[in-house]
């Protein structure tokens, strides 16, 4: 049964720079985007990398008017061993929607942050 956990508070969790923390036996990570913070099992879905110790960033798309430009900075996490992208919110992969990361509700309450999992 899931738990509400106090994990830390939520000025430890800025933009590009998440926080990874335990839960029971669960490593997640805390990654912070403009107001919110969401959380991401620290475990990718191809391989079992420690996802979460991959970059938080951006990714490109083509654009008819300028050809590849980079958008969405800060929403998109990026696997270390072989570079997949998921999107942080939701944890869904950029290139294959059947693909997704696990994701926990996250909730901040007079600046601590809990997350359930
Ligand atoms: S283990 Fe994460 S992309 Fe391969």
């Amino acid at each position: 049964m899931a738990e509400k956990n106090l994990v830390c508070r939520a000025e430890d969790v800025t933009a590009g720079n998440p926080r990874i923390v335990k839960i029971r036996t669960l490593s997640v990570g805390l990654f912070r985007i403009g107001d919110d913070i969401h959380a991401i099992l620290n475990v990718c879905p191809h391989k079992g990398a420690p996802l979460c110790e991959g970059p938080q960033c951006g990714t490109t798309a083509w654009s008819e008017k300028a050809g590849f430009i980079s958008h969405r900075d800060n929403e998109i996490l990026r696997c270390a061993w072989h570079g997949w992208e998921f999107d942080i919110r939701s944890g869904v992969s950029l290139v294959d929607p059947d693909v997704k990361a696990r994701t926990f509700p996250v909730s901040v309450e007079g600046g601590n942050v809990y997350v359930t999992a």
